[in-house]
């Protein structure tokens, strides 16, 4: 049984968590390979896999959640993909997307539950750093009004920094995603000095009012490792749940997932 955990300046505090950790399925990867043989007819019938059963997998293994990023290169996902999923799969969809006049029209149009505002370059392989949401406020509070004025949930991709979690906080933003890539890649030391930070920032969004979700870079292996950081409401995971769907299948590989998240510690 892990300590209760301390909030600064504060006697001993335990936190109070209701609820699971929820697990939002990121399935871009599924797109990636259809794009690789089909990106220039990723609507045919032949177009496989198709993102689209990859949801309705995942819904059948329990993911509480969707993520899907439309692009500005459309890389992976396409806009067809995200409207098919949003109309046909009866699970929160979670769209992430750059801070573009462009995204924000296609948000406002596809209506998703949550929109999760990420940096975005074109030369990146993935998602590689945060928002820097106190750098670009004025354009990201500006997204963040639009976004939930038409009752879209806005959550912000940041690293784990407090100038960044009080920007957020600032923006009207209601919910952080916690950028797990410097603990993903981090060994040992390192590591430990990544799940301080990472729990600072979960403590300092907490007191802020702001929902704490956490993602990149999460797989089998690191998961646990992440039971440091509390106040946790939602982990958003693709690669490693796809790689895995190689060798078990997508369903069997979001079920292995939950089944090690269940095991975040409760509120006590
Ligand atoms: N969260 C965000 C904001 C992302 O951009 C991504 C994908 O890069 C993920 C979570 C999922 O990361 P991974 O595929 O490494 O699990």
């Amino acid at each position: 049984m892990l300590p209760p955990f301390r909030l600064a300046g504060t006697a001993s505090v335990r936190y109070a968590r209701c609820m699971p950790l929820l697990l939002g399925v990121n399935i871009d990867h599924i797109a990636t390979l259809r794009q690789a043989r089909y990106a220039r007819t990723p609507d045919a019938s032949t177009a496989e896999p198709s993102p689209l059963v990859a949801a309705f997998d995942a819904l059948e293994g329990g993911a509480d959640s969707l993520t899907i990023h439309v692009r500005g290169d459309r890389r992976h996902m396409q806009d067809a993909d995200a409207f098919r999923i949003r109309a046909e799969v009866p699970l929160p969809l979670n769209f992430e997307m750059g801070v573009t006049a462009e995204m924000i029209a296609i948000a406002l149009k596809l209506k998703p539950d949550y929109a999760c505002l990420v940096p975005e370059s074109r030369e990146e392989l993935t998602t590689e750093g945060g928002l820097d949401v106190a750098g670009r406020f004025a354009q990201v509070h500006s997204a963040v009004t639009q976004l939930q004025d038409a009752g879209i949930r806005v959550s912000l991709f940041i690293d784990p920094e407090l100038p960044q979690v009080e920007a957020a906080a600032r923006s009207g933003a209601r919910m952080i995603e916690l950028h797990t890539g410097g603990f993903a890649n981090a060994a040992d030391d390192a590591q430990d000095l990544e799940i301080a930070r990472l729990a600072a920032a979960a403590r300092n969004g907490m007191s802020a009012g702001l929902q704490v979700n956490a993602g990149h870079g999460i797989n089998y292996t690191n998961l646990t490792r992440l039971w440091a950081v509390p106040y946790l409401t939602e982990l958003n995971i693709g690669h490693s749940i796809v790689a895995r769907a190689l060798r078990v299948g997508l369903s069997q590989a979001v079920r292995d997932i939950k089944q090690l998240m269940s095991s975040y510690p409760a509120a006590r």
